[in-house]
């Protein structure tokens, strides 16, 4: 394992330290993380089989089994401490919950080797956010093509994920009210979206591309994010005007994360 590869393990890992059970250790956006919860359970159906990857401590793996009574869920992340409080996070649900979920340990890059896996399949699998966290886009393809081996016949991977082009054209909004650049934080490689394009088509049935929360990104991180530069203070991810602009559907392409819904082909 890279140097690299193993201080962005290390970073999950004191993020599962620093906000144990909290949805923060994930995602420091409460109310887009509400959105992209919505999002991704529009595309899942009740009495499926799901495999989440990259589940962190469970917090959105726990909402999505809320919201279907009849599935089972797996959840799967390489960070030891994350998965701790995943199933901390697990033990507080009720029994008609807990019964249908468990969380595991194991890297995406080595589903081979995650022995609660073998001989399985799955209706769907989602990943929120779990891939940015890999190096670069030939490792990115690698982990689409080991999921595939765990997609049934008519299976569905939804990819929920940050690409480089929607991030590119948030900040030419950005850049016309003089705000700075977002940059993609150090732990990050946000997929390359012409190639996944042209990969989803090549290896799967790429049903659907939709930016998720386009008018929330447009509001919070550009007319809010002018309002705080104004007037020198720092934006919060609390601010009522971020809850308003989560509850707007998604009106454009301005977000950085997008939802691509792959079916399996043979
Ligand atoms: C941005 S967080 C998202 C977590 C969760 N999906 C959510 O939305 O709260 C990315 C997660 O992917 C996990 N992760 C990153 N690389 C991974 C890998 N190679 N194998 C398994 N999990 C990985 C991290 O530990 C972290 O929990």
């Amino acid at each position: 394992m890279k140097k690299k590869e193993q201080d962005i393990r290390c970073f999950w890992d004191e993020q599962a330290k620093k906000f144990k059970g909290s949805d923060l250790a994930t995602a420091p956006d409460t109310y887009y993380r509400q959105l992209e919860i919505e999002r991704i359970a529009g595309y899942l159906k009740d009495g499926a089989e799901i495999l989440d990857v990259g589940c962190g401590n469970g917090f959105s793996t726990i909402k999505f089994a809320e919201q279907f009574p009849h599935s089972t869920f797996i959840g799967l992340d390489y960070s030891k401490d994350l998965i701790h409080f995943a199933e901390k996070n697990l033990a507080s649900q009720k029994p008609s919950v807990k019964k249908r979920m468990g969380f595991i340990e194991g890297d995406i890059l080595a589903l081979d080797e995650v022995a609660k896996l073998r001989g399985k399949k799955f209706d769907y699998i989602v990943s929120e956010r779990c891939l940015i966290n890999l190096l670069n886009w030939r490792q990115q393809s690698q982990a689409l093509l080991s999921l595939k081996k765990y997609l049934k016949k008519s299976g569905r991977i939804v990819l929920c994920e940050n690409t480089q082009e929607g991030l590119f054209r948030l900040n030419v909004l950005r850049k016309i009210l003089e705000l700075p650049e977002i940059k993609v934080r150090w732990h990050n490689y946000y997929m390359p979206q012409d190639k996944l394009l042209r990969f989803a088509q090549e290896h799967f049935i790429l049903e659907e591309t939709k930016n998720i929360g386009s008018l929330y990104y447009i509001i919070s991180r550009v007319v809010y994010a002018a309002l705080c530069a104004a007037k020198n203070q720092e934006p919060k991810y609390l601010h009522p005007i971020n809850e308003i602009a989560s509850k707007l559907p998604s009106l454009g392409d301005y977000s950085p994360n997008y939802v691509f819904l792959l079916k399996n082909k043979p």
